[in-house]
Parts: C-alpha cells; structure tokens; sequence
C-alpha cells in the first residue's frame, strides 16, 4: 500500500481569505435575516446594532475579496478556476451523476483531484458563479446602499433602491443555499473533517 500523496492546495494567504469570508458570510446571513424582522421590541439586539454589524461584516467581506479576486491574478491559484471548451457540459454532469447516485454505489470519483485538478468540474463552475457573479453582485449592491444617493432613482416605474434591495437579498439567499451545499459537499471524502483540516492547515491529502 502507498503512502498517501500531500499536495498543499491552500496557501497561507487563500486560508487568510477564506477564513475572513466565512465568517463575514456567516455574519451577514445572521444580520441579513434578522433585519428581515423590524419588529424592534422582539429583537433581542437593537436593529440598528444589527445594520452596524451587518455593514461592518459586508467591509470585511468587500476588502477580503479584494485579496482573493487579486491572488488569483498574481500566483498560479487562479489556473484551477480556468474552464476548458471540451467536455464543458458532459463533465458537470457526469460529476453530479456521481454524487446523487455514484458515490451511494461505489464508484469511483469521475476527476479524482491531483497537482492539476484541485476542484471537480461542478465545484469548479460552482466556484466561478459564486465568486465571479454572486459575491460581486452582492458587494456592488450592498455599496450602492450603504451610499443610496449614487442609485438611479427610477428603473421603468420601480424606485432604484427598491431594485438594488431585490438584488442584493436574491443574492444572498443563493449564497447562503450555496454555503450549506458547499459544508455537506466539503464533507464527503475518506473522512467527513478531512477537508476542514485542509481549508486551515493547507495540505490535501490524495488517497
Ligand atoms: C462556515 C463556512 C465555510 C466552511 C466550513 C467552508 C469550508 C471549505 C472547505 C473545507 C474548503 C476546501 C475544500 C473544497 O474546496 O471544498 C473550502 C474551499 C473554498 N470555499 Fe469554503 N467554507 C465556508 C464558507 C465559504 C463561503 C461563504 C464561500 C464563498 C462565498 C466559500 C468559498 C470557497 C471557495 C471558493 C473555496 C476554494 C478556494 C480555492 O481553493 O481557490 N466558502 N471551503
């Protein structure tokens, strides 16, 4: 039997950012929801202590995803997100295939992970619309109303604000069905805390 093969897949400053982002998400879901409910006197924390935290939160996600959006420009992490046109669709799908069925059944992952693959092909696009689409779109539209003067005061007969709040809340809610899916997917492996121990220690372990 071979010894298990380390690849160190998350360095010092990705572990920094993902750390930061997590918490900040996790601080925004918490915020985001209970200033759903305006109902003063049933919240135990004030609602305007609760839209400090959530403003605070949404800076340090804003300034942390800065350091990713440039980590992934300036070291080689950025080449994992990279797609190729072939197998653009027959990849995802043989991939899923294999978590709604082929992992109950045995079978081998499809793209086991190595030195060239860090993610599977559905993490990978799964990655990309999260970071690429829905972190940005949240960090714009939060801005937007933390500075309510730079919106645009009518989009067709909607006010500007009121659109930018739709906006903003549908993004989160996709991010937060995101982060429940990505918890329950990080813990499948030979192991359910293997790939929590990686996210802070940096070392994958190939089996
Ligand atoms: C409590 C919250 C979180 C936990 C426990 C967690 C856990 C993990 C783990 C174990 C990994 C490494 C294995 C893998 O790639 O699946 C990972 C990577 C990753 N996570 Fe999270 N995560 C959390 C929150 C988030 C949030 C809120 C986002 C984005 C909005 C996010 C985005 C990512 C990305 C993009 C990677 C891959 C980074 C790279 O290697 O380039 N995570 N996470």
């Amino acid at each position: 039997m071979t010894a298990p093969e380390k690849l160190y897949f998350y360095p010092a400053w990705l572990r920094i950012w993902h750390g930061f982002n997590a918490l900040g998400i996790l601080a925004l879901i918490i915020t985001g929801i209970s200033m759903q409910s305006s109902i003063e006197s049933s919240q135990v924390v004030g609602f305007k202590m609760i839209v400090n935290l959530h403003n605070i939160a949404g800076i340090v996600v804003t300034l942390s995803y800065f350091v990713y959006f440039i980590g992934n420009i300036v070291t080689p992490n950025g080449k994992y997100y990279l797609i190729k046109p072939q197998g653009f669709l027959k990849k995802p799908i043989k991939q899923a295939i294999y978590y709604a069925w082929g992992m109950f059944h045995g079978m081998p992952a499809p793209f086991p992970l190595s030195a060239k693959r860090k993610f599977n092909p559905l993490q990978k696009y799964i990655y990309i619309i999260v970071m690429y689409m829905a972190v940005p779109v949240v960090i714009v539209t939060g801005l937007a109303l933390l500075f309510p003067e730079i919106i645009i005061d009518k989009v067709y007969t909607f006010s500007g604000v009121f659109v930018t709040a739709i906006f903003h809340s549908a993004m989160g809610f996709f991010i937060s069905i995101f982060l429940v899916i990505h918890i329950y997917i990080a813990s499948i492996g030979k192991s359910p805390l293997e790939n929590f121990k990686s996210i802070i220690n940096g070392w994958h372990q190939v089996h």
